[in-house]
């Protein structure tokens, strides 16, 4: 099968290796120091979640090992190459699919192979991975026409069509029903465990983040460090719902409601950020995208 074919042409040993990255922006207000020396290892094939609060720099890093943006310090390596530029080697999925409305779903998932070969092979390719995504039988439909979950797997086969090494995913699943985020976890764990992909995925639901990581990293609050480091120690495919995922979601959520805490002093009205502190305590697990 081609997919497979493709996968063996890739390299071995893709590590990737953030070292003491560092990350300034300059804001209306002054310098920001957004990310504050993180380092990571991450093996070929792990896949690896990030959750922290809204501004903590996720996005940012993320970024950064797309080669969309530059560290102030510090430098990401893939492979022991300094990443400097964007390449379809590690191809990023956003939250709101970044669909073209004029295009139907097979030409959106051709879309990045336009300039790279000609007009049979990419479409065999698109349908492949179309398939894959079992969107075969919608592959004329136009963007309007899908529900939310159909985007969401049309900007992951359009991905996937690129053949990366590494797939970073920013919140992908945040706008998503319950019902429709479960089932994508099991398709994008059953992808993963065919392509053999590296992930990295940036979430705000923990229990999303232990449903689907090796290794799930809590970021601080601004500027961003790593507070701590979670391996999930648990049998694969897993229950979002089951009590081992629950447990381990409570251990991280104990973390990150702190750094959630000093998001909120800083960002917003002290009295109304304390009254919503308070009222994450009980609610736990999910924050929700707001946060
Ligand atoms: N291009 C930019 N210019 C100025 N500030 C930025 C820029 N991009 C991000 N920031 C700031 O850097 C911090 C981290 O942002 P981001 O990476 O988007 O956080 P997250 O994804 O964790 O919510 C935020 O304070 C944000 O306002
Ligand atoms: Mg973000």
């Amino acid at each position: 099968m081609k997919l497979k074919r493709s996968l063996k042409q890739k390299k071995i040993n893709m590590r990737l290796s953030i070292e003491k990255v560092s990350k300034n922006f300059t804001a209306q207000h002054g310098k920001v120091l957004a990310l504050d020396e993180i380092s990571i290892q991450i093996k070929e094939g792990e896949f690896i979640c990030f959750v922290g609060p809204s501004g903590c720099g996720k996005t940012t890093l993320l970024n950064m090992v797309a080669g969309l943006e530059t560290p102030t310090k510090g430098v990401v390596r893939q492979s022991g190459e300094e990443i400097k530029i964007p390449s379809s080697d590690r191809v990023v999925i956003f939250q709101e699919a970044a669909l073209f409305p004029w295009l139907n779903v097979i030409q959106n998932v051709e879309f990045g192979l336009v300039r790279r070969m000609n007009v049979r092979k990419r479409r065999e390719i698109s349908r492949t991975f179309l398939n894959l995504v079992h969107l075969g039988r919608f592959e004329n439909a136009y963007v309007h026409q899908l529900s939310g979950g159909m985007k969401s797997r049309v900007a992951i086969a359009r991905a996937l069509a690129l053949n990366p090494s590494i797939l970073l995913m920013d919140e992908p699943f945040a706008a998503l029903d319950a019902q429709t985020r479960d089932i994508l976890h099991e398709e994008i764990e059953e992808i993963w465990f065919q392509t053999k992909q590296t992930i990295v995925f940036v979430t705000h639901n923990v229990r999303e983040a232990v449903r689907l990581g090796d290794r799930v990293f809590v970021f601080t609050a601004r500027p961003g460090r790593i507070k701590k480091e979670f391996q999930i120690d648990l049998p694969r495919p897993r229950d979002t719902n089951s009590e081992s995922v629950v447990l381990y979601a409570k251990l991280i959520q104990q973390e990150l409601r702190e750094e959630i805490e000093k998001f909120l002093k800083e960002e917003v009205d002290r009295d109304w950020s304390l009254k919503k502190a308070n009222l994450l305590r009980p609610a736990g697990i999910d924050l929700g995208s707001g946060i």
